[in-house]
């Protein structure tokens, strides 16, 4: 089933996952967080949390070092990790990007099962919907969206800018977790989001693939991004 939560604004889009974030955070949780610009505003609330007994991951990456314009990473780091001192410091394991994109999803996922079992059941995972209804790093008819076996893997070629090699979490590892949240936010994204959270979805929306069972899935969605579904 599909949870949709509908507030005023990306703010309130921002909150309610900082909120989530908190909570599986406050208990031990693995986290996974996502680039994007509606995440960084959620990570800035929570520069004031003890975050201590968490674990991050990131549930994509791009294949660049941690320092890079790009990364995801970087932008984690600008907008929460860099003002937690010890000891609310969580543990954080990033993406090596700068090691290449297949390298780097080896790398990761053989981290994964080290630390969250060779099953990982991640208490909770956050996404972004891009206007073509990707997330994560699962474009649109590219070969990662079928992924069947791996946990991470490499995405060679983006399907939107920037243009740089990906890493992502696979379906498999998503639909594992206990708990997935959506974040999106403005008008553009109001098509995507009917097409992935509609009944039925577009199957050739990678979004639409994401149904943790028997993990929760929430879309927390803005008032312009949630014009498109029937309500
Ligand atoms: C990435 C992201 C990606 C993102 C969406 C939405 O690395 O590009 O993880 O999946 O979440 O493109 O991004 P916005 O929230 O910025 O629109």
């Amino acid at each position: 089933m599909v949870d949709i939560e509908v507030h005023p604004d990306a703010a309130g889009v921002a909150a309610a996952a900082a909120e989530r974030i908190a909570s599986a955070a406050r208990a031990g949780g693995h986290v996974a967080l996502a680039g994007g610009s509606t995440p960084e505003r959620a990570y800035e609330l929570l520069r004031g949390e003890d975050l201590h007994a968490a674990t991050l991951w990131f549930s994509d990456d791009r294949a660049v070092g941690p320092d890079a314009p790009e990364s995801n990473y970087a932008m984690a780091a600008r907008a929460l990790l860099d003002h937690l001192e010890e000891p609310r410091r969580p543990r954080v394991h990033r993406i090596e990007g700068e090691l290449g994109a297949t390298a780097a999803a080896d790398r990761y996922e053989a981290l994964l099962r080290a630390e969250a079992g060779d099953r990982p059941q991640l208490d909770l995972i956050l996404l972004g919907l891009g206007p073509d209804a990707h997330t994560a790093s699962l474009f649109p008819g590219k070969p990662a969206v079928q992924e069947a076996e791996r946990l991470v893997t490499a995405v060679p070629e983006a399907g939107m800018k920037p243009w740089v090699p990906r890493v992502t979490f696979t379906l498999p590892l998503l639909n594992a977790a206990r708990e997935v949240v959506f974040l999106v936010a403005g008008a553009d994204k109001a098509p995507a989001v009917a097409r992935a959270f509609s009944e039925p979805a577009d199957p050739e929306s990678p979004a639409a693939h994401v149904r943790p069972e028997p993990g929760r899935l929430i879309v927390l969605l803005d008032e312009e991004a949630a014009t498109g579904l029937e309500r």
